[in-house]
């Protein structure tokens, strides 16, 4: 296809050969598949900011840390420079994340470049070697629910102990990979010292089990949120410390019921706003 302007300093810059196709159109970003040498590989172009909701920004925003105060000024304020930076802030966010995920063992796309707002990374495969779809687009037996589950709680500890939590995890930003479940989508990622850590953690591990729940109830009365924020919370979390499921020791028991409708209603508005919630019509 011919290359899209995002495209053009990458091309020129060699860091790729020819765009092929476009795969996705996001809320944030643009993915394109290009050629690099005989490699395809997944350009991320990201859309400007005024695409996402403030109050999304604000709250993930919460937990970061920026490096000089002219640009914590800059992005207090509403001026486009304020804009700009929270936009390169943003993008920076997910790039250095996925670097310090790999090193750490989580299960990510290597990164090959940054370029003006562009992110070329690794291709992400199912087992036909195209790209691979996400858990959201599939069907899983028991043994495979339970088994990914077991991957991506895993990932999460990693990421924690990396000090990250990822903030936006759910069937919708994990690809089925042919070597199993990959994360991908960090932009929100938040430090794991951050004030909302613990509710980002909770959120997205329970997302992760209400989905692959479906498939393996027995997911559904799962605590690892609460298990494995308290180790971390004692220092006593590894990244391969072995967890249970069962949160013992705060005597209090989480209210699951609250948490899964809190996580319905958060879907139901992303299916929404994505335009993929069917009508209900009432009867008069
Ligand atoms: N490295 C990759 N390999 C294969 N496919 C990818 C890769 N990165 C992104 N994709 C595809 O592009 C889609 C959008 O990517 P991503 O989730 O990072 O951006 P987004 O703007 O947050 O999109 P969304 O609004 O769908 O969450 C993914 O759901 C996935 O299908
Ligand atoms: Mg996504």
């Amino acid at each position: 296809m011919r290359t899209p302007a995002r495209l053009a300093p990458l091309l020129e810059a060699e860091l790729i050969d020819s765009v092929a196709f476009q795969l996705m159109s996001g809320k944030e970003a643009d993915v394109f598949v290009v050629h690099c040498g005989d490699e395809l590989r997944c350009a991320k172009v990201y859309k400007d900011a005024k695409n996402r909701s403030f109050k999304q920004m604000s709250q993930y925003t919460e937990g970061r840390s920026v490096k000089n105060s002219r640009q914590a000024r800059a992005m207090n304020s509403k001026s486009k420079f304020g804009r700009e930076e929270h936009e390169a802030e943003w993008q920076r966010t997910e790039v250095d994340s996925l670097a310090l995920l790999a090193v750490a063992g989580v299960r990510v796309p290597k990164t090959y470049a940054f370029l003006d707002g562009v992110l070329l990374m690794e291709m992400i495969r199912d087992e036909n070697g195209d790209p691979a779809p996400r858990l959201n687009d599939r069907e899983y037996d028991s043994a495979r629910a339970l088994k990914y589950h077991g991957a991506l709680v895993r990932d999460v500890v990693r990421m924690l102990c990396a000090g990250i939590v990822h903030g936006d995890l759910s069937e919708f930003n994990v690809l089925d990979a042919h070597d199993g479940p990959v994360i991908i989508d960090l932009p929100q990622a938040v430090q794991a010292t951050a004030n909302n850590a613990s509710v980002m953690l909770t959120r997205d591990v329970t997302r992760l089990a209400t989905y692959l729940g479906r498939f393996h109830p027995p997911l559904l009365k799962t605590q690892y949120a609460a298990e494995i924020w308290n180790l971390f919370k004692s220092g006593k979390l590894k990244p391969d410390t072995p967890l249970t499921g069962v949160h013992v020791g705060s005597g209090r028991k989480a209210d699951v019921g609250e948490v899964l409708s809190a996580i319905e209603g958060a879907h139901e508005d992303e299916l929404e706003r994505l335009g993929l919630k069917p009508k209900t019509f009432k009867a008069h």
